[in-house]
């Protein structure tokens, strides 16, 4: 587990794609090249008081001398959004973190379903440029309220071409879930997007019987369980044996760092992966949305993670 670099950019251009939502360019103020980075990858941003909030990268992946990011202004979000919709203009500077990809395009696939909605395309445009760029086989189903208020709806035009099916609540066009169709070997299936939409790729996947491994989501908001009453749990430190107490009230990363651990963080939600430590020896208590079924045996976030009676972490 190592901390993200975290770099001052320059707003380079600020963008309005629909009336609820802005495309950032960001750029280095002095080097040509920003770090290399691969579809499906976002970046943090840091706001002035410190926490830390992510967006996902919808430019061209690869090195390049700019990044975009697009920002809906949420009107019941945590402040992150408003902040970068307030501040944020051409000639400001903005301290971002490196890439990290949690929801990366599956290697040697055959076919790509990707489903987004509202601002949840942002990695996925992403997506279908890098597949559109290798030729690669894919469908894109656009879900929002209206063509108006689509995000990046030009750009995905322009980059999806045919392979993009736009499903317009204001045209009567709801996208049924049913769309995503039968498994098949080598076909792989990517959801962002609200909760509902979410949930119903989930269901539509569970009862065609499509393997975890070809399904593929990405969430910015916590799914955490409301009635989830937490224990207290040890915590035994592989490299020195020390055991340590969670309280029920407070986290494991929170009791490691109070131990000495510098450990990096950023949404401590449970859906950016900063936090992911290795683990054996125990049963863990899964509560985040960032980590594939296959990670889970042996990787935890620490921010919202627990675990029952003990579990030993790869620190
Ligand atoms: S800090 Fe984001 S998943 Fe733990």
């Amino acid at each position: 587990m190592t901390a993200r670099i975290i770099q001052k950019l320059r707003v380079a251009a600020v963008a309005e794609s629909t009336p609820e939502v802005r495309v950032y360019t960001l750029e280095h103020p002095r080097k040509p090249l920003l770090p290399d980075w691969s579809a499906g990858a976002h970046v943090d941003l840091r706001l002035p008081d410190g926490r830390m909030r992510q967006y996902s990268l919808c430019g061209e992946p690869g090195p390049q001398p700019r990044w975009q990011i697009a920002v809906k202004r949420e009107t019941v979000g945590r402040g992150g959004s408003a902040w970068v919709h307030d501040s944020l203009a051409p000639g400001t500077e903005v301290q971002v973190s490196a890439p990290r990809n949690n929801f990366p395009l599956a290697a040697g696939a055959v076919r790509h379903v990707l489903v987004g909605g509202g601002i949840g395309v942002t990695p996925l445009l992403a997506m279908a440029r890098s597949l559109a760029a290798q030729g690669a086989d894919f469908t894109f189903h656009l879900c929002a309220r209206s063509a108006a208020l689509a995000p990046l709806l030009a750009e995905l035009r322009v980059v999806c071409g045919e392979r993009l099916a736009t499903w317009f609540g204001d045209e009567g066009r709801r996208f049924d879930a049913a769309l995503i169709g039968a498994p098949e070997a080598g076909v792989h299936l990517y959801a962002c997007g609200p909760h509902r939409l979410i949930e119903a790729v989930r269901a539509a996947a569970a009862e065609r019987g499509w393997a975890e491994a070809q399904q593929h989501y990405e969430v910015f908001q916590p799914t955490l369980d409301e009635n989830f009453k937490p224990e207290p749990f040890e915590l035994r430190i592989a490299s020195t044996g020390e055991v340590l107490l969670v309280p029920a009230d407070r986290s494991a990363l929170d009791v490691l760092r109070e131990r000495g651990f510098a450990l990096p963080s950023s949404c401590e939600l449970g859906v950016c992966g900063s936090c992911v430590c290795g683990y054996r020896d125990g049963i863990v208590i899964h509560r985040d949305s960032v980590l594939p079924v296959s990670a889970r045996q042996d990787r935890m976030t620490l921010c919202v993670s627990r675990a029952r009676v003990s579990v030993t972490v790869e620190l």
